[in-house]
């Protein structure tokens, strides 16, 4: 099932969505969503992106009592409740992650002991992060941002919320407490009129050139 708009059309057009009409998203355009997203990388191809899936209108009715009151929490058909998983770097995790890659025979014995080795390093020094659900926020974020861009090429909007109370969320929807809520994606077909384009700083405000405060000019 291809995409109905190119991907800088979908790109231009996302819009944080405010307002949801309510027709429902088909599911066979919702699996192909949630498929594609799943496509977005991650460090060592650890995937510590959980995703709860909310349809009815009860289970949405819980989440908007915890984020604020949004109304997009209830109108939207679909929202998503994005989670990072910390026990990623637990050895079990990290021997399936191995064993998903020698099923595709893209993992071999060495490949697989080099990984065990630079996984335990990075969660043991991480020199790249301050702690580890900085680490599984930064991955988890990637895919909610491949599943907004899908979604838009299937012509389905979205709006991406931190507008919420973590803590609340954990306990309604039966989080485990390894587990980090990073924000709510509300999917579905934005009511009209749509919300005005807000502007972007131009890239040569934005982008260096070789080190931080240079211009950059192509
Ligand atoms: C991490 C994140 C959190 C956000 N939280 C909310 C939110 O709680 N409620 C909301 O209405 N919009 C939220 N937004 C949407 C932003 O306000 C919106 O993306 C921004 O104003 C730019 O508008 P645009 O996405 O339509 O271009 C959030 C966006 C991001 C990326």
């Amino acid at each position: 099932m291809e995409p109905s708009i190119n991907l800088r059309h979908a790109i231009e057009q996302r819009r944080a969505v405010r307002s949801f009409e309510p027709t429902l998203i088909p599911s066979v355009i919702l699996s192909e969503i949630l498929r594609l997203g799943m496509r977005s990388p991650s460090a060592f191809n650890l995937q510590p992106w959980r995703f709860i899936i909310l349809r009815n209108l009860d289970s949405k009715e819980k989440l908007q009592a915890c984020a604020f009151n949004q109304k997009q929490v209830t109108e939207a058909p679909v929202v998503l409740i994005c989670c990072s998983d910390r026990r990623v770097a637990e050895p079990d995790y990290i021997e399936s992650v191995i064993q998903l890659g020698r099923d595709q025979d893209a993992i071999n014995d060495t490949y697989a002991d080099h990984i065990r080795t630079a996984i335990s390093n990075t969660f043991e020094k991480h020199p790249s992060f301050e702690g580890i659900e900085a680490w599984t926020n930064r991955q988890a974020m990637l895919a909610v941002a491949h599943i907004m861009i899908v979604a838009q090429a299937y012509g389905v909007d979205s709006c991406p919320m931190e507008g919420f109370i973590a803590s609340e969320v954990k306990a309604e929807f039966n989080i485990p407490k390894e587990v980090d809520v990073c924000c709510l994606l509300a999917l579905g077909y934005a009511a009209k009129p749509f919300k005005k384009y807000g502007g972007r700083f131009s890239v040569e405000q934005v982008c260096y050139a070789e080190s931080y405060g240079k211009d950059w000019k192509s």
